[in-house]
């Protein structure tokens, strides 16, 4: 398996990310997955009303279009999030447009929301048959501008609402001009409250979550969890990628577009998680941003975190991943 994962990685790496979906589905129809990697023992927590089999699940962006959901969930992650998806399908930015950063197990993306749209999504989770916990992630098209926008996040939310387990709010990619915006005070208070109010509209009962960028600076990001706790919103997932590529090694990827995820994201994602926990240790926080390993994935536990999620470690690694975290 691990030749196969090597020679995987010969391909570009979003060519190489599909492949590597696409043969771990392969496995999964064939029944033979599992015989690869091996489930680990459930570890059920009940977390927001609802019960995850364990506290490890995919960060957005790895399944955008929920198309490989139950391959996914039979790596024996606690949860799975699909999206981020947008109400129509659009293509994203011109390729190339990820970006390994090899040595420092790290990525660059500048992606953009490219994803089918969520009519495609809602028909793959209508079929799934995945049982565990789902979350849809939910953004807006690159050509909306200002109320369209809020106007496209609950056009998704109204979609998703009766297929899925909670709802996460993408505020904060950096490869939709403006998007963080919505991290200043007045546009984050439109938001929530249109959420709050769509949501007794559909009579919404799971949790939703804000996910937010590691970029903004600590007063906004405590002002957003203030808000956020006054709401009937959940909590926080914290974070996204980082804008800042300084901190590579490597100089040469300083100057690219994008966001970096990876390694070199953990300290800046899991202090800006734990400044959070320590102001607002009521505040149901999701950590993610630079898990490769157990430790981290402990950390993140440790910093305040009640689930965790992961991308860049689950193709820096290969699936084995979900088994070195999980396993005793
Ligand atoms: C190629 C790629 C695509 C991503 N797409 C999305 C996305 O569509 N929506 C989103 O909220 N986050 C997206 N992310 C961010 C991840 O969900 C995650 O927040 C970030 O990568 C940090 O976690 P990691 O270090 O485990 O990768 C993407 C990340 C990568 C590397």
């Amino acid at each position: 398996m691990n030749l196969i994962i090597k020679i995987i990685k010969i391909f570009p790496p979003e060519a190489a990310h599909l492949i590597a979906l696409l043969s771990l589905n392969l496995l999964y129809k064939l029944k033979i997955l599992n015989l690869f990697f091996p489930k680990c023992k459930e570890e059920n927590v009940q977390l927001f009303g609802l019960n995850f089999s364990n506290r490890l699940g995919t960060a957005a962006g790895l399944d955008k279009n929920g198309d490989f959901i139950d391959c996914l969930g039979a790596l024996g992650f606690g949860f799975i999030e699909v999206g981020t998806v947008t109400p129509l399908p659009q293509p994203g930015n011109s390729k190339p447009r990820i970006f390994r950063v090899s040595k420092e197990q790290a990525v660059i993306n500048r992606l953009g929301f490219n994803n089918k749209g969520v009519d495609h999504l809602v028909r793959n989770l209508k079929k799934r048959k995945y049982e565990g916990i789902i979350g849809v992630n939910i953004g807006a098209n690159k050509k909306s501008k200002d109320k369209e926008r809020i106007n496209d996040y609950i056009e998704c939310f109204t979609k998703v609402a009766n297929y899925t387990d909670y709802i996460t709010v993408n505020i904060s990619s950096p490869n939709t001009p403006s998007l963080r915006d919505l991290h200043d005070d007045k546009n984050v208070k439109i938001l929530i409250n249109e959420l709050e109010n769509q949501s007794k509209v559909l009579n919404f009962s799971g949790p939703i979550f804000l996910k937010i960028s590691p970029d903004e600076g600590l007063e906004k990001i405590l002002n957003i969890a203030n808000l956020v706790e006054k709401s009937s919103l959940t909590g926080l997932i914290i974070s996204n990628t980082t804008t800042n590529k300084n901190m590579l090694d490597d100089e040469k990827y300083h100057s690219y577009e994008g966001g970096l995820s990876g390694k070199p994201l953990m300290s800046i994602s899991t202090s800006c998680l734990k400044d959070v926990k320590d102001r607002y240790p009521d505040l149901p926080l999701i950590g993610v941003g630079g898990v490769i390993n157990k430790n981290d994935f402990t950390k993140k536990i440790q910093c305040g975190a009640s689930l965790v999620q992961i991308y860049t470690g689950f193709t820096v690694i290969g699936p084995k991943i979900v088994h070195n975290i999980l396993a005793e």
